[in-house]
């Protein structure tokens, strides 16, 4: 949440900070700020309310301000309504020290306090400007340079952070820190750039850093030195990115969604031949052996959103397949209970962005238990990844659009994977059946294809039902996982008010709220399942709903039941949900579209939930 910018170098900085930021805004997008300087001049800082564009327009895209080096923020409001003065850049008191910060300082309060007490006042609620003054404050009293400063207020503030800072005495240069909340650095052609993911730099430069926890690094243009919390200078190697600029450009289409929705079957196969070598599953990169999956008694799944779906559908599928129980806890809730966890087991983290607060701490608690961990995670380099002992990398490339698509789908083939090669290992299936369900995996990418081809019906259906003000989503097993991945996505980016229910748990409750009229979206893909699933389609039609009945094809008796069916194709039925969302997905993009909605940016959600 929040995306932060920083530029120095021999060009103006205000236009690249603004197009960095552009790629960020799905960060955060409550209001922006930068803050630019040349040699001698002050810090100039320019903010604004609202979506990027208005900072743009104030700003003459960045060229209104003059200097050479500056820093920029995006901002997802967690402490202050969005405001310009909570906006940042934040300055201290007198503007010696300015900076723009990812995260949360929880201590924020005692920090005012005690800043306070030294005289010093506050013109924001953000806690932001607690931790600018409070490096101001050691800067004065030690007058040991930058990174001592940084480093004496980093171990003061609790909480999380990313934050680049500029000092009024130091022109030309760009401090930055980071703890919990992600940060890549990145240099070429004299010119070093900061930001708080890499899309934002893609257009500039492939060779990035990557700043650890508690480190504090120096950037001048073209060069970067990283130091320890003691000051220390620490050696680091760049890496470079394979993603390709333009996959985090819209390409011709209208929205981020609808080209990411469309960019799933090279999603789903890039992830598949990432994994399936010469016919075989091959987890060696991830470290992930034969031994190791023999040894495995259960296995835990924790994640958040979408992700969190993934963890469900997988828990149907590896426990099916694999016979392995799997627990699918929401990082959320699991990180404060006190859940005994088998030591033989495997902890699975599952994160688009891989920097998610809950689904990181986690992880963590994990570790800290000695229990193996493995993430799937879409980002590389980022602080999940690097934490975890084994990382599966989903091939899904930049995905820029808020609501996930393409993410999900990659992350659904890896637990496909998973659950195929333990139930292999662990001798639950013959290389017959592991043969067949890879050859069936590779149909994916064509059969999402082939749904695209129904678009037009379900854009038309979408129109109908944009003023709904409730909307349903019910099915069993693998197709309740689905119904929560798809009444999610709904309420995302249409703000109708949907819900998902087990179809069985639909008399315990959810069927009181039916009205003359309500769309329930029935998802019925398993054939031990239907019968039953066109009962309680039944039992809502009778009072009153309109159906949707979203089924495989050959399912024709949904007909029968439904008011409007929709078909996906015939797969193996653990694959499923990799069609199955797709028309649901097209079904919240198109509601969104006609209720003019900014699908790509939803009110109050951001892409990466850095905080709790
Ligand atoms: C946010 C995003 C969702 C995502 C969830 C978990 O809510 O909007 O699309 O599923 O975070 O994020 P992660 O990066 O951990 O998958």
């Amino acid at each position: 949440m929040c995306g932060i910018v920083g530029y120095v170098g021999p060009q103006q900085a205000g236009r690249i900070l603004l197009d960095g930021l552009s790629k960020l805004e799905y960060r955060g997008y409550d209001s922006a700020g930068i803050a630019v300087r040349d040699n001698d001049r002050p810090i100039e800082i320019v903010k604004a309310k609202g979506r990027l564009k208005v900072l743009a327009e104030k700003t003459n895209n960045g060229d209104a301000l003059r200097g050479t080096t500056g820093i920029g923020h995006t901002r997802w409001a967690t402490h202050g309504e969005p405001s310009v003065t909570n906006a940042h850049p934040h300055h201290s008191n007198d503007s010696s020290v300015v900076a723009v910060h990812n995260g949360i300082i929880e201590n924020y309060q005692e920090i005012r306090d005690k800043l306070t007490r030294h005289n010093y006042t506050f013109y924001s609620e953000t806690d932001t400007e607690a931790f600018v003054n409070l490096i101001d404050y050691y800067y004065k009293k030690y007058s040991m340079g930058p990174i001592d400063a940084i480093s004496k207020a980093m171990v003061r503030v609790r909480g999380s952070y990313a934050i680049a800072v500029l000092f009024k005495d130091y022109p030309n240069e760009i401090y930055a820190a980071r703890k919990d909340n992600p940060m890549i650095i990145g240099v070429k052609d004299g010119a070093s750039y900061l930001a708080s993911d890499v899309p934002a730099i893609l257009n500039y430069t492939r060779n990035i850093y990557y700043i650890d926890n508690l480190e504090i690094a120096r950037l001048t243009p073209g060069e970067v030195h990283f130091f320890n919390i003691d000051g220390d200078e620490v050696e680091k190697e760049s890496v470079e990115i394979k993603w390709d600029a333009k996959a985090a450009e819209k390409n011709g289409y209208e929205h981020f969604m609808i080209k990411e929705i469309h960019e799933q079957p090279q999603a789903v196969r890039d992830t598949i031949n990432s994994l399936v070598k010469d016919d075989k599953i091959d987890f060696t990169e991830a470290g992930l052996t034969d031994e190791i999956i023999g040894k495995i008694n259960r296995i835990y799944i924790v994640s958040c959103g979408s992700s969190y779906h993934v963890g469900v559908a997988a828990r149907y599928n590896i426990e099916k397949l694999a016979g392995i129980p799997v627990h699918v806890e929401l990082a959320s809730e699991f990180r404060y209970r006190s859940m005994p966890m088998d030591p033989e087991s495997l902890f699975i983290v599952i994160s688009q962005s891989g920097e998610t607060a809950d689904t990181l701490a986690a992880l963590r608690l994990a570790k800290e238990q000695g229990l193996s961990t493995l993430a799937i995670v879409n980002v590389v380099g980022s602080t999940i990844a690097r934490e975890a002992d084994h990382v599966i990398y989903t091939m899904a490339g930049p995905e820029i659009a808020v609501a996930t698509t393409k993410a999900y789908s990659a992350q659904l083939i890896v637990t496909y994977l998973i659950a195929i090669q333990f139930a292999l290992v662990r001798g639950r299936i013959d290389e017959e059946r592991y043969t067949a369900l890879l050859t069936e995996m590779q149909t994916l990418p064509k059969k999402i294809t082939r749904i695209f081809e129904d678009t037009e019906r379900i854009q038309w259906f979408a129109a109908k039902h944009s003023n709904d003000k409730d909307i349903f989503f019910i099915g069993r097993g693998l197709d309740y996982g689905i119904s929560m991945e798809g009444s999610l996505k709904l309420k995302e980016v249409s703000y109708i008010h949907s819900e998902a229910t087990a179809a069985g748990e639909l008399k315990h409750g959810t069927i009181s709220l039916i009205e003359n009229g309500t769309l329930v979206v029935g998802i019925l893909t398993q054939n031990e399942l239907i019968e039953k699933m066109l009962s309680n389609m039944e039992e809502v039609k009778s009072r009153g709903a309109y159906v949707l009945g979203l089924t495989t094809y050959g399912n024709y008796k949904t007909e029968d039941v439904a008011d409007f069916t929709v078909y996906i194709p015939r797969t193996e039925e653990m694959f499923t949900p990799s069609l199955a969302i797709i028309p649901l997905q097209l079904l919240a993009y198109y509601i969104s579209v006609s209720r003019g909605l900014d699908v790509d940016k939803p009110r109050n959600l951001a892409k990466s939930v850095t905080v709790e």
